[in-house]
């Protein structure tokens, strides 16, 4: 037997019907057939008791196999209770007369339905299919939390390999990529939108890798030969990471991070909205972060200050609407006298737990 029909025969099934000898048949011939988990129940209470008995075991029932007008539940009332408290396949079993019936059932949500009088057969043939595409859906999304899972753990890698090599960028992206965030949100952006701006957060200054670690690690203020070299940082970043699929939506944020809303940003001097908008709040709050972060060259300034600067900057380097966002976050946190990374205190690991949470695929 081939391991993907191993795994379907091992799915659980319910079989809820108020006639005996049907019921009995159905659950002989599904023994019959293989299938090694199959329970029985004559009414909607006893369908519901096993369905919670499944879910508080983690072991989930996958298929009923529902007789409709249920002696304790008339027409589609049990159909209608299940398919609104469990994610269980249904199956209805219907007599020729509960036509309609089953239509208004496949209306509402049933996989399938099977009219009486009863046909093993067809019925075997519908249940495999029903649980064949469930058990697909299954692998996909499990497929799909792995490869998400190792695009995180890449990011982390390449976010510590720049730590390591530039020790002024520590906690710098984690900080950049939490106060990002938070923008975003207040700016009214959705999930997907906001966990993007939050990548960037944590890769903007990746190309930074691509630089000599004597100009990164220079005490003093550079001269504008290193200042040219370090201004190739957003290109060198989107140039690493174009290959990455998933990137794809923030790659712009990267590049684009030093725009300046004036136009006197780099690497392409845009103005206004010719930036993305993910990139211009990238852009403040990493000017932010930086102001209130001890550099090779230049002390802390106090968070109030390098708040007081960005907002007089307003419209200049900085895009209004980002800079309004900005302010209020900062102060409903009350962290004006608080470095944002250490008043959330989060690690980068927890930080990209967070942001898999987002992305988690639904049942
Ligand atoms: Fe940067």
């Amino acid at each position: 037997m081939l391991k993907a029909q191993k795994a379907i025969r091992a799915m659980r099934v319910l079989v809820v019907d108020s006639r005996l000898e049907e019921r009995k048949a159905v659950a002989a011939r599904l023994e019959q057939e293989g299938y090694e988990f199959v329970q029985e129940g004559s009414s909607g209470e006893e369908a519901i008791r096993v369905l919670s008995r499944g879910l508080a075991l983690r072991q989930p029932v996958d298929l009923v196999l529902l007789g409709l007008n249920l002696p304790d539940r008339p027409g589609l009332e049990a159909f209608e209770e299940i398919h609104s408290v469990f994610d269980v396949a249904t199956i209805l079993l219907t007599a020729p007369q509960e036509r309609p019936l089953a239509m208004e059932g496949m209306a509402r949500g049933a996989d399938d339905y099977l009219q009486g009088p009863l046909n093993l057969g067809l019925l075997l043939l519908k249940s495999e299919k029903v649980l064949t595409k469930r058990f697909l859906r299954r692998e996909l999304r499990r497929s799909t939390s792995r490869n998400e899972t190792l695009f995180l753990n890449v990011l982390a890698v390449m976010a510590k390999v720049l730590e390591a090599k530039d020790p002024y960028t520590r906690s710098h992206s984690e900080n950049v990529s939490t106060l990002a965030s938070s923008v975003a949100r207040e700016m009214g952006f959705q999930d997907d939108e906001v966990r993007r701006i939050g990548i960037a957060g944590i890769l903007h200054d990746l190309g930074k890798m691509g630089i000599r670690e004597a100009i990164l690690k220079k005490p003093g203020p550079l001269d504008p030969e290193e200042r040219e070299v370090v201004k190739r940082h957003p290109v060198i970043a989107s140039t690493i990471l174009e290959p990455i699929e998933q990137l794809q939506g923030a790659l712009g944020y990267i590049k684009y991070h030093h725009e300046r809303v004036d136009g006197t940003g780099y690497p392409e001097g845009l103005k206004g909205e010719e930036i993305p908008l993910g990139a211009r709040i990238i852009h403040a709050t990493e000017a932010y972060d930086t102001m209130i972060s001890r550099r090779s060259y230049s002390a802390p300034r106090p968070p109030q200050e390098a708040l007081e600067e960005i907002r007089s900057l307003s419209g200049m380097q900085f895009d209004p609407q980002v800079v309004e966002a900005l302010t209020s976050v900062l102060r409903r946190r009350g962290q004006m006298a608080v470095k944002d990374q250490e008043q959330t205190g989060r690690s980068l690991a927890e930080l990209l737990d967070d942001l898999t949470d987002k992305v988690r695929v639904k049942e």
